[in-house]
């Protein structure tokens, strides 16, 4: 990794975490953030929210799996960005194990969104770079990851993660043109 390439100061500290009941209030606490300033769910991950907790971690942990655009069942981990310095969940990633044709034209192996208060300070880079090494650790190290194409913050993110462009194409759900990089893994 390059100097440029490297993490924001700060961002080294924090640590993927899978769901758990335990992180109930730093979750609601960003979940709240998602609701006041809009923007960002990955595959609804704040679908069940707030109504039963112990539920939605239950269903993210055990029935781990996420439909694709085009119906198809995926699994998938869900992980969240913790920084242990003040217990503070900064967002969330997805990992999905395998790509559909829907994911391979457009969804890609990995989601992540970082919760509104606490964009341009690194932790979109950090929560990529994290969510690649659980991607490693399932064995895949051809990791499609896309974005809007006008979504100029994520094509950095995933260009500083070594994303190498392949082509763009138009989304069948939003019409946009989608970017399509492939990250390869050692
Ligand atoms: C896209 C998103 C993850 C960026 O997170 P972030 O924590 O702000 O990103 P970073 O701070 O790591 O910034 C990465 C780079 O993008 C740039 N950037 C971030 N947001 C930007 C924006 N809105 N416009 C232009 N550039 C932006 C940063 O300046 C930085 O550039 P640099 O490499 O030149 O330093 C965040 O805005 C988000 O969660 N959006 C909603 C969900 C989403 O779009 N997810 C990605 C698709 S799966």
């Amino acid at each position: 990794m390059t100097d440029t390439q490297r993490p924001a100061a700060g961002t080294q500290a924090l640590t993927l975490v899978e769901p758990t009941v335990t992180l109930r209030d730093a979750f609601l606490d960003m979940a709240e953030d998602y609701r006041l300033h809009g923007g960002g769910d990955i595959d609804g991950a704040f679908e069940l929210f707030p109504h039963d907790f112990p539920g939605y971690i239950r269903q993210l942990l055990g029935n781990s799996y996420i439909r694709d655009s085009r119906g198809a069942r995926v699994p998938a981990t869900t992980y969240w960005l913790f920084r242990p310095g003040d217990g503070m969940l900064l967002g969330v990633s997805r990992l999905r194990h395998h790509l559909t044709p829907a994911l391979k034209h457009e969804g890609g192996h990995i989601g992540y969104s970082i919760r509104p208060s606490e964009r341009r300070k690194g932790h979109g880079k950090r929560i990529l770079e994290l969510t690649l090494e659980k991607a490693r650790d399932f064995g895949i190290h051809e990791v499609l990851v896309t974005c809007d194409t006008a979504n100029t913050g994520s094509a950095r993110i995933i260009q500083t993660n070594g994303g190498v462009f392949e082509n763009e194409v138009i989304s069948e759900r939003t019409r946009n043109p989608v970017s399509r990089y492939w990250i390869t893994l050692s």
